[in-house]
């Protein structure tokens, strides 16, 4: 029997989308699928942290604008079949982040047109256009897709938007002696998360051994959904 093989597609800005994808390959790879990474890189490398409360407001008001963050061309087999697609990569100003968004542009339709694609979301909490728009674009490229794997960060609310924008600024809450600290005790996703990453990479495996074609949508995996951590 032929190895499944899935590409993992993504960009991710602070490595929080990286992280879950390194632990969902583990879960993968544990189930003998092959695991095909493809890095979208800007062409011109954005720096993190932005560094600056002003750099960091004019990112938020370009991103909400969709601009497209131009990327180096992915590798030509990327263009060949596969049983799934990963599409990964953080929220930007509710929408998919810039090189994504240049991706669709560029390469959409050959790459997507009649292939299944998960889309897998990293974000601070506020992910529902960004999904709406993302499945939306995958459509049009002939794409069918799955169940949605979404990840918010796991601080409550207003913790996690301040943290967010001091983190892009170039501050360090979560380092410092601070009060805020208390209420913010680190950035991004949990290792409970990560872990979590690691047992549906698991199951998702074992799905895709049953045979991705021909087979109803959403795919069977259990996604908590508890309208914070996880969700759709
Ligand atoms: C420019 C910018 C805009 C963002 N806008 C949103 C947003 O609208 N909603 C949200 O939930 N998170 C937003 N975030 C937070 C990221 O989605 C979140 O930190 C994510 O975990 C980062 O993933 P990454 O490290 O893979 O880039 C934004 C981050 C950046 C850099």
């Amino acid at each position: 029997m032929a190895a499944k093989r899935v590409l993992i597609l993504y960009y991710s800005y602070t490595n929080q989308t990286k992280n879950l994808l390194n632990a969902l390959a583990q879960g993968l790879e544990e189930q003998w699928v092959e695991v095909v990474w493809e890095q979208l890189r800007p062409i011109d490398s954005l720096r993190f942290p932005i560094g600056t409360v002003w750099g960091t407001l004019v990112m938020m008001v370009l991103t909400f604008l969709r601009k497209r963050f131009p990327i180096q061309p992915i590798s030509e087999s990327c263009f060949s079949r596969w049983d799934l697609i990963i599409l990964a990569g953080p929220t930007w100003s509710y929408n998919p982040s810039g090189p994504v968004l240049a991706l669709f542009d560029r390469d959409g339709r050959s790459l997507f047109q009649d292939q299944l694609v998960l889309p897998l979301i990293s974000c601070r909490g506020y992910w529902r256009a960004h999904l709406f728009g993302l499945k939306r674009l995958l459509q049009r490229c002939g794409a069918r897709t799955t169940t949605p794997l979404v990840f918010s960060h796991p601080t409550p609310e207003p913790w996690r938007t301040i943290g967010v924008f001091l983190r892009l600024a170039g501050k360090t809450p979560h380092n410092t002696s601070s009060r805020f600290r208390r209420f913010y005790p680190r950035y991004g996703h949990s290792r409970e998360q990560i872990i979590h990453a690691r047992e549906i990479g698991g199951r998702l495996a074992a799905y895709i051994h049953g045979g991705t074609q021909g087979r109803d949508f959403p795919m069977p995996i259990p996604v908590p959904c508890d309208g914070n951590d996880f969700g759709d």
